[in-house]
Parts: structure tokens; C-alpha cells; sequence
């Protein structure tokens, strides 16, 4: 990782560079973290109207960024620019226009990238309350990949206690949490995850399955002999097939990206296009009364009314010890790199996040 300012001597005088206003992580084009990811200073910004500052506890990272590293997110922002796609840490400036909220305030936001640094200016409506004594690597954990496991399962899914679902990438940051926020819900769960990571996903009270077994459905239909009410799925691609082939009577296939392999930077919308085509097909299927009930939905957490409600709901769980978030680890801006290093490797087990 390369770092451009804020360390280091100041040119000609020996003396210490003076310390960075506001140190932030820049990812300047498409490539390696090491090569395209640097720390530097963005400057302090100050609230402009309808906005806030928000001095960061603590920023996500997830695949989102991994992508957007590869070029292969939907709707990026150009080069250079802050990525960081969740944070929680408290406001420190109101702009004009702003109401319900004042310095001081602990908040959680989604603005989907500008969360690698110090301090961040945004919008006051994306803006959900933190309650003070929750830790805030937990907390940020629940901001983008709690509200999507929760929303997935509390409000796509229809799976009903009793039921068993299939959860891919079971040891991933959506993973860990949606195989929790699922047995809370009193659902069995078979969790696909490398080897490795087994007892990990068996420690959540999933039953692991490695996702490379071949005959895939047969695997699963030999654990869950009647399918599955539900399928999580993050893969995309002809995966989906084999996950439709799993589903019982009246399931649901929940397709909430499609990170399959093999595409070249540039290229994002074209991973989507299986997922989309198979959602199309499968909904005039199911209107002609042919999918036995079966349906597939895609997925894409959003702000709003309902994103405030069920993060306040597992704010109360995390509360209560009910959901534990899995933390990778806590590492300073600095080494931003390393955690997208890990991320792409499959080293990570649950959710980094970055402590400014
Ligand atoms: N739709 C939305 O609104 C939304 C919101 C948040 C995240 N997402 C998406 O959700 C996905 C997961 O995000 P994350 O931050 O949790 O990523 P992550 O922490 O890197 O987890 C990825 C997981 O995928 C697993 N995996 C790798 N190859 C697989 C395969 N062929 N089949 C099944 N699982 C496989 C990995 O398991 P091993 O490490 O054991 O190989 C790992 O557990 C990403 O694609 C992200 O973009 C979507």
C-alpha cells in the first residue's frame, strides 16, 4: 500500500510532516490493493446543506470494494476515489437544513463508498441511530451485510421455523451473519463453505457443505431429502440452476449477487445477466402455474424506512448477545490493502473493518 502524504519527513527541513486532517484511503484505478489502493489526506470537509460530518469509529469492508477494485460493481464511481461502503461513528457538524439530528449523535450509514477516512460528509437522510455501548466494529458489521441477511430472511424468503434453507458462503460477512440471524429464526441450516472453514460454520449451528462437492444437488437433497424452503445465493451464474433444483415445493431462490468468476474488469453488468434471465423466466413459469410454487428473487439492500427498522431490531439482538458478529479483524486505514488482500485470497472468516 502506498502512502502519499501525512508520513514521513517534510521535503528538505528533517522535521516530522505535519500530521494528515483528515487521513483516507484512495483507491486510484482497477488492479492489485497493493498497487491501487493508497492512504493519503482528503482534507477535512465541513457539512454542506441536508448533510453531516461524521467522525468515524469504524468503516466495513466488504466485496463491494473487492469489486470495485476488479471494475465489476454496478454503477461504480470514477477513479480515484474514497471507497468504504458502511460506516458507524458520531456526528460532528450539522449542515443548514438538517433536522432530527445534532453533534454528538452515534449514527450508522450505508453511503456506499467515502467511509475509508476520518472524517466524512453525509447525506443526514441515509443516517440510522447507533445506541451508545454497542462496539462499533460489531456494529458497522450489522450496517450492510446484517440488514441484507435480515431482509433476506425476514422479508424474501418466507421460510418459517422448522424450515431448511441453504446458505452460500456461510463463512463470508453475510454469511455468518445471515446463518445467525436464520437459527434465531428457528430454521435448520446447511451453509456451504470452503473446508477449512468448516467448524467455523459449524460453530454458527449450520451443517457445512463444501460448495465444490460434485453433484452439488444430490449433496444437499441427501441432507434435506424434501429441498430446501429457501436458497441464498451470492454466486449467480449456472449455479443458480443447481440451487432452483434444491428448492421443496413453494421455495424461494434468493439471488443477492452474482460474483461468479471469469469476467475481466469493465465487464459488470454481464455476471448479472444469468440472474436476471432466470428471475424473468421463472416468474412467467410460475404466472402459467409451472414452478410448483417456486420463485426467485433478486436482492439489493437499500436506505430507507425499512433498512432503519431492522437495523434498530438487531441493534436490540446484538444488545441481548443474541447475534455475534465475526470480526476478521480491526486494522488501521493503513492496511486497507491487506484486508482486500485477504478477502480475494479467502482467507477471511466473517467481516474486517477499519479503525481510523
Ligand atoms: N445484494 C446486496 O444488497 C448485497 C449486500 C451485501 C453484500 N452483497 C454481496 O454478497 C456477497 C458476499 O459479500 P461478503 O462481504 O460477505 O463477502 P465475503 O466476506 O468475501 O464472503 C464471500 C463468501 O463466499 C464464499 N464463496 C466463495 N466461492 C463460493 C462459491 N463458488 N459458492 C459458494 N460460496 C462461495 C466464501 O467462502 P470461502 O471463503 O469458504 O471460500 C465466502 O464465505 C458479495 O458478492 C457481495 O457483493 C450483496
Amino acid at each position: 500500500m502506498t502512502v502519499t502524504t501525512g508520513a514521513g519527513a517534510t521535503a528538505g527541513t528533517g522535521r516530522p510532516a505535519p500530521a494528515p486532517a483528515n487521513p483516507s484511503v484512495t483507491m486510484t484505478g482497477s488492479g492489485e490493493p497493493e498497487q491501487c489502493v493508497e492512504l493519503t489526506d482528503a482534507g477535512r470537509p465541513s457539512a454542506g446543506r441536508g448533510k453531516v460530518v461524521v467522525e468515524v469509529e469504524a468503516a466495513g469492508v466488504s466485496y463491494a470494494e473487492v469489486q470495485m477494485l476488479q471494475h465489476l460493481h454496478p454503477f461504480p464511481p470514477r477513479f480515484p476515489f474514497v471507497p468504504g461502503y458502511d460506516l458507524v461513528g458520531r456526528i460532528t457538524e450539522v449542515g443548514e437544513g438538517v433536522t432530527g439530528w445534532r453533534a454528538g449523535d452515534r449514527v450508522a450509514a450505508m453511503p456506499r463508498y467515502g467511509a475509508w477516512q476520518r472524517h466524512v460528509e453525509v447525506p443526514a437522510k441515509v443516517l440510522a441511530p447507533v445506541p451508545d455501548g454497542l462496539d462499533a466494529a460489531e456494529a458497522v458489521s450489522l450496517v450492510t451485510n446484517g440488514v441484507t441477511a435480515w431482509q433476506m430472511v425476514h422479508r424474501l424468503s418466507g421460510a418459517r421455523p422448522g424450515d431448511t434453507v441453504l446458505v452460500h458462503g456461510a463463512s463470508g460477512g453475510v454469511g455468518t451473519l445471515l446463518t445467525q440471524i436464520a437459527v434465531h429464526h428457528g430454521l435448520r441450516v446447511i451453509g456451504t463453505a470452503s473446508p477449512a472453514k468448516h467448524d467455523a460454520v459449524r460453530a454458527l449451528g449450520a451443517e457445512p457443505l463444501d460448495y465444490r462437492t460434485p453433484d452439488f444437488p444430490s449433496a444437499v437433497r441427501a441432507l434435506a431429502p424434501e429441498g430446501v424452503a429457501a436458497v441464498f445465493d451470492h454466486i449467480g451464474g449456472k449455479g443458480l440452476d443447481d440451487g432452483w433444483a434444491v428448492l421443496a415445493p413453494g421455495g424461494t431462490l434468493v439471488s443477492f449477487d452474482s460474483s461468479v468468476a471469469g469476467y475481466e474488469p469493465g465487464q459488470w453488468f454481464r455476471p448479472h445477466v444469468p440472474a436476471l434471465r432466470r428471475t424473468l423466466t421463472h416468474a412467467l413459469a410460475r404466472l402459467f402455474g409451472r414452478t410448483g410454487g417456486r420463485r426467485m428473487r433478486m436482492y439489493y439492500v437499500k436506505p430507507g424506512k425499512d433498512f432503519d427498522a431492522d437495523l434498530g431490531a438487531m441493534y436490540e439482538l446484538l444488545a441481548r448477545g443474541v447475534l455475534r458478529p465475526e470480526i476478521a479483524g480491526r486494522l488501521p486505514l493503513g492496511e486497507s490493502a491487506a484486508a482486500l488482500r485477504a478477502l480475494l485470497d479467502g482467507r477471511a472468516v466473517g467481516k474486517y473493518v477499519l479503525v481510523p
